[in-house]
């Protein structure tokens, strides 16, 4: 039986790879943190088949323990602080987990007596690229693994130093180190600060709090005014106010992203460490979204046709620097690794909004009644009226096959 080490098991990813390699008839060993709550969460489901070691990638001395002891054949390093947004006001902390820890790793297993008998996968990211791209013929935008790194964050900044260590650590030293430079992917288990999960969380909140208004009122109409950052529900015949809801807060809405599905995306990590010899991936859809059209997909699952009143634009949520454009070509994964995402743009947000709609029902705000006139109204939109029950899950498009061009 193959054993596999996963740093960052309790991640979004780390929950996919692992489910991914039981089914492959792997022993799993995860490394979590200690910390004061549970975080199993996302492995709560498979964790009586995982062996599960405590651990923190910035501690060299543990790492190589961690290594020495469970003798893994694969070895996968998920771990890292992995907010964007964060690395900017946590730039020390990012760089000793993010580039920091991978050096241990690969410290620990250059030093093992079994180092040619591991197999490496470190998670690049497109962060990468930062501001760069190259253009095809036609002028399109992409990135691939020949596109130079321009980093726009101190996030990517310590990513960069991570690949490049493996890449060193492959040549310098012979050893067998991949690193898949991942697009964005997303998923039901995305951590709720990412812009996808933010959206999906909400639009899941936002519909339950106003099954929640109706059933407390005993209402089939109910009205929805837009206030400048409040939704404000009404009763439909007497105009009363019975309830409010918090806009969706959010920064930057034009920067593109190449947004995938996680399930997809960790196949790709096997795959690689299955090749004879290591190198690097870039793992895409080869297709580009911006958050606007995230929106679109993810309100008009719940039949909301414009969302433009539902959001609102905060500055907090911008970045000091942007990463604009991201379209990756997996051309060569699709090659070598015979590797292709099976999940669509469209099938992703919906997955998504149909989860959190499901799940975030058990945790719905307080109704909160507040009196009549105590808002300004800037909006009325009556076209959001809708019958009791009658909230309901728009169908999926179909997945349509992407081909790079
Ligand atoms: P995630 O959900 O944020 O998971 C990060 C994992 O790292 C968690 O298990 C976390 O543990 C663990 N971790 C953080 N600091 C640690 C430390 N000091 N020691 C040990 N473990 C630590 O991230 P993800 O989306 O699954 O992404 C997985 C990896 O791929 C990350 O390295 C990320 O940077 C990279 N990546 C992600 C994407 C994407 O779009 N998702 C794209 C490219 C690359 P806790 O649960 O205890 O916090
Ligand atoms: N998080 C967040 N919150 N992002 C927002 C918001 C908001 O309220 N409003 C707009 N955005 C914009 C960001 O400015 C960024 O342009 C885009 O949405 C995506 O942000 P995130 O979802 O936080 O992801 P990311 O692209 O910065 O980073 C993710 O993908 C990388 C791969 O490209 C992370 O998973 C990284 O770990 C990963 O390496």
């Amino acid at each position: 039986m193959k054993k596999a080490l996963i740093f960052g098991i309790t991640g979004q990813d780390g929950s996919y790879l692992a489910e991914f390699l039981l089914g492959k008839g792997y022993e799993v060993t995860g490394v979590t943190r200690r910390v004061s709550i549970n975080t199993t969460e996302r492995i709560s489901h498979i964790l009586p088949k995982l062996n599960i070691v405590e651990g923190d990638i910035t501690d060299a001395f543990n790492v190589m323990r961690v290594i020495e002891e469970t003798e893994p054949d694969e070895v996968y390093n998920l771990a890292a602080q992995s907010h964007v947004g964060t690395s900017f006001s946590q730039t020390h902390l990012t760089l000793d987990v993010t580039a920091g820890g991978v050096w241990n790793i690969l410290e620990a297993i250059r030093h093992s007596p079994r180092c040619f008998d591991m197999r490496f996968y470190q998670a690049s990211t497109s962060e990468l690229f930062g501001k760069n791209y190259d253009e095809t013929e036609n002028g399109e935008k992409f990135q691939n693994e020949k596109t130079q790194f321009m980093p726009q964050s101190p996030y990517a900044v310590a990513k960069m130093a991570a690949h490049n260590m493996v890449r060193i650590y492959r040549e310098g030293y012979g050893m067998h180190a991949s690193s898949g430079i991942l697009f964005n992917h997303e998923s039901e288990r995305r951590g709720e600060h990412f812009v996808t999960r933010k959206i999906t969380k909400w639009v899941g909140e936002f519909v339950n709090f106003k099954r929640a208004v109706r059933k407390e009122y005993n209402l089939k109409i109910i009205e929805t005014v837009f206030t400048e950052d409040k939704i404000m529900f009404k009763c439909g015949n007497t105009g009363e106010v019975l309830s409010k809801f918090g806009k969706l807060r959010l920064g930057n809405l034009d920067a593109y992203r190449d947004w995938g599905h996680a399930a997809d995306y960790v196949r790709a990590m096997w795959m690689m460490l299955q090749q004879d010899s290591p190198d690097d991936y870039v793992i895409a859809t080869g297709e580009s979204h911006t958050i606007r059209e995230f929106l679109d997909a993810a309100f008009n699952a719940v039949e909301i046709e414009d969302w433009s009143d539902y959001v609102m634009i905060d500055p907090e949520f911008y970045r000091p620097a942007e990463v604009d454009y991201l379209r990756g070509c997996p051309r060569k994964a699709k090659s070598v690794l015979q590797w292709e995402p099976e999940i669509s743009f469209e099938e992703l947000a919906y997955r998504m909004v149909k989860h959190d709609v499901k799940t975030q029902g058990l945790q719905r705000p307080d109704l909160q009644k507040v009196p009549a006139n105590s808002f300004k109204t800037r909006q009325i939109h009556m076209s959001d009226v809708q019958e009791e029950g009658q909230e309901s899950m728009a169908q999926c498009p179909p997945h349509n096959e992407m081909e790079f061009g």
